[in-house]
């Protein structure tokens, strides 16, 4: 199946604050110059925001990961988690079409979506609530057939039984996940021979199920209110994120002092020489240094660097001076720019 941009694409995007707090609070999990590794968590939660991935969004998360759009529209396109048209407003249905499903009745499941959601995947129903699209194996094969509503799994369907399960969403309900023939798990029809917890008395259904019916939210889409809100492992999470990660943010030749100084560290800046333009001869390709890419190089032209021979010679006060203007610190000394620009200015 072609996987490509929705036709109708709204005019912006942008995170709620509380996703925005959660997303910076994201990125702070990896080292600096790192933090396209949170794309797909950032992506996911532009889908749980809108519903699912504009272009808008798409562009939004590549801004502020610092990464070509291209790269994050790959991701996008790339992943089925990742719906790049409108879904129904109560739920999407991913019924599963491979083997073990296909032999023990998907068929049937997708006559379901086709008869009461929308002839085709992809589709929304005409009251909006609802759409559908056969997926490939989900890993619950020992339940076929089954399918993925919101986040959790639907198993051990059938036709009538997915039926009523669409019947009761639509009512505000929500269904309990899991198996839907009486099954704990995917134990033998006539029951468990071990493991046998729910014998205790401490829980009704199998693991994620029991946890599913207990948050009662199955097709609700994450939205900010989550508790907790932030990754507990960021101290710092809930302090007010930096101007340097909010996307949008002013070319760094011209953002404001204030800005600059919340990132300087105890080393006094100092400014480089730079050029208002490259000499006769041309300018570098900066991208030759590892770490530089196009928009870096935009930048640093930007700032008045052109040339190899510039970066060579910079001192601990001038690193400062440039790493407080780029986007993500510490990139310069990280990847030993200096050295580098040396080495490619001899040649
Ligand atoms: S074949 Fe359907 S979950 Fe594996």
């Amino acid at each position: 199946m072609l996987r490509r941009l929705y036709h109708d694409q709204p005019e912006t995007f942008a995170f709620t604050p509380d996703n925005q707090k959660w997303a910076e609070a994201q990125m702070k999990k990896f080292p600096e110059g790192r933090q396209a590794s949170a794309v797909i968590p950032l992506l996911w939660r532009a889908q749980e925001q809108h519903g699912w991935l504009t272009r808008p969004a798409i562009e939004y998360v590549a801004q502020m990961l610092d990464m070509a759009y291209i790269r994050v529209l790959e991701v996008a396109s790339f992943y089925f988690m990742f719906q790049l048209q409108p879904v129904g407003s109560i739920a999407h249905i991913q019924v599963c079409g491979t083997l073990s499903c296909m032999i023990c009745g998907a068929e049937d499941l997708i006559g379901v979506c086709k008869n009461k959601i929308a002839e085709k995947a992809h589709e929304v129903s005409a009251d909006g609530k609802f759409s559908w699209e056969e997926v490939e194996c989900l890993g619950s094969c020992a339940n076929a057939p089954m399918a993925q509503i919101g986040k959790d799994y639907y198993e051990d369907l059938t036709a009538a039984r997915l039926s009523e399960i669409i019947d009761e969403l639509a009512a505000g309900q929500v269904p309990v996940p899991g198996p839907q023939n009486g099954r704990f798990a995917a134990e033998p029809l006539k029951g468990l021979t071990s493991l046998r917890d729910y014998d205790s008395g401490k829980t009704k259904y199998n693991a994620s199920v029991q946890a599913a019916v207990e948050i009662g939210d199955t097709v609700k889409r994450i939205d900010g209110t989550e508790v907790p809100l932030l990754t507990p492992w960021v101290k710092d999470a809930a302090a007010k994120p930096k101007a340097a990660m909010k996307p949008k943010a002013a070319k760094p030749a011209a953002k404001p002092k204030a800005a600059v100084a919340e990132a300087a560290d105890a080393v006094a800046e100092e400014q480089p020489l730079t050029l208002d333009a490259a000499r006769e001869t041309g300018a570098d390709d900066l991208k030759k240094i590892s770490g530089v890419g196009p928009k870096l190089e935009g930048v640093l032209n930007d700032l008045g660097f052109w040339h190899f021979d510039q970066i060579a010679d910079w001192t601990d006060a001038q690193v400062a001076w440039v790493d407080s203007r780029l986007k993500f610190k510490g990139r310069i000394i990280r990847d030993n720019w200096m050295a580098q620009a040396k080495e490619l200015a001899e040649k």
